[in-house]
């Protein structure tokens, strides 16, 4: 259990009250949206909204994540979004860290996500987005949609509303090979809140928004994406949790572009270099196991795979050493474009009108 903030017996994490996955949710495989099988980590790309929490976790979890000290402690904003809170859990919210370190939450992300997953690090347990609007701001984007839908059906134009679909964040590629967005408002009258992707071949296909309670599994270090603007909500208030693969033999193609500027520089350094190394000691282990057996067999371990071994561990490292930007040369809440498509090249194909 988390250290931090002590809880009562009652509060303890406990997956059969908690945990209210039942079926297995419709899946996108990377091969559908025209992808190679191999481009990824795992052959699913992105899965359905599924019910992941009962509402008293819910409950339970905003009420650690809105507290106080989460706010003054932890909160981050950048260029791109007013409000993020991050790197609290293992701080201020036992129960939101122990739902994401628990074996039977980490089950059925992994099997939704097609491989064995474990949280990213840490500090990404778990990231907050909320945008907040008045109840004034909320009747008037109403009105203004309503409007607009009118005018679309008496044009004859209605189903086509891409043009208009302004995204909360542009296209994009997230740093983290999984996410598992949940959603912690109540969004029963919300308009809005799909993700977009975009296939292999250009095409746009969207994906519903979670409700409260229920969550979405995306691939994302690998298919570009945006999520699209709401409306009719007060309050939208987000909980994404970012994996990656369990298995150290995986690829790891983490990046640290989208979390450098909008985290404690320190946690992230150490907990990446910590998990990284991990993984390191693990294949050396490995192959030093293999070379150690062999040669008791009075065998050898052939100099190409030896090489290759080398090769690829020298790239790891090189990596690392690449994503973990001098602390000076990091500046503070602006995140950089490189990882975001540049608007020329990204706008979306018009979908084909439908007759
Ligand atoms: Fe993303």
């Amino acid at each position: 259990m988390a250290t931090g903030t002590a809880m009562s017996r009652k509060d303890v994490f406990t997956p059969a009250k908690h945990l209210a996955f039942k079926d297995m949710p419709n899946v996108h495989t990377m091969k559908e949206l025209g992808f190679s099988e191999t481009a990824g980590v795992s052959p699913i790309a992105v899965s359905e909204p599924f019910r992941l929490f009962t509402e008293e976790a819910v409950m339970r979890m905003r009420q650690e994540v809105l507290s106080p000290e989460v706010f003054e402690n932890c909160q981050y904003s950048s260029n791109l979004a007013q409000c993020y809170l991050r790197g609290f859990a293992n701080k201020y919210a036992p129960f939101v860290y122990d739902v994401w370190k628990n074996p039977e939450t980490l089950a059925i992300v992994s099997k939704i996500a097609g491989i064995d997953i474990v949280p990213e690090m840490d500090l990404e347990i778990a990231h907050i987005n909320i945008s907040v609007k008045s109840e004034e701001e909320k009747k008037e984007e109403l009105e203004a949609a309503a409007e607009r839908a009118n005018y679309e059906a008496d044009e004859g134009i209605a189903g086509c509303p891409w043009e208009d679909d302004k995204p909360i964040v542009g296209w994009h590629t997230d740093s983290y090979p999984f996410v598992c967005v949940t959603m912690l408002s109540d969004c029963i009258d919300m308009i809005g809140g799909e993700t977009a992707l975009r296939t292999g071949n250009g095409d746009i296909m969207k994906v519903r928004g979670p409700q409260m309670g229920c969550a979405v599994v995306l691939q994302g270090r690998y298919i570009e994406h945006q999520a699209l603007r709401t409306l009719g909500t007060t309050e939208r208030i987000t909980m994404v949790t970012s994996f990656r693969p369990r298995d150290p033999l995986q690829k790891d193609d983490t990046v640290l572009t989208t979390v450098r500027p909008i985290s404690n520089i320190n946690d992230l350094y150490n907990q990446f270099a910590e998990y990284r190394l991990q993984i390191l000691e693990e294949r050396i282990r490995l192959q030093l196991r293999e070379i150690r057996d062999l040669s008791a067999a009075g065998r050898r371990v052939t100099t190409k795979k030896l090489k290759s071994f080398i090769g690829e561990q020298e790239n790891f490292l090189a990596h690392m050493n690449r994503e973990m930007v001098d602390d000076d040369d990091v500046i503070v809440g602006n995140i950089q474009q490189d990882h975001i498509t540049p608007e020329s090249s990204s706008k979306p194909r018009k979908r084909r009108k439908l007759v």
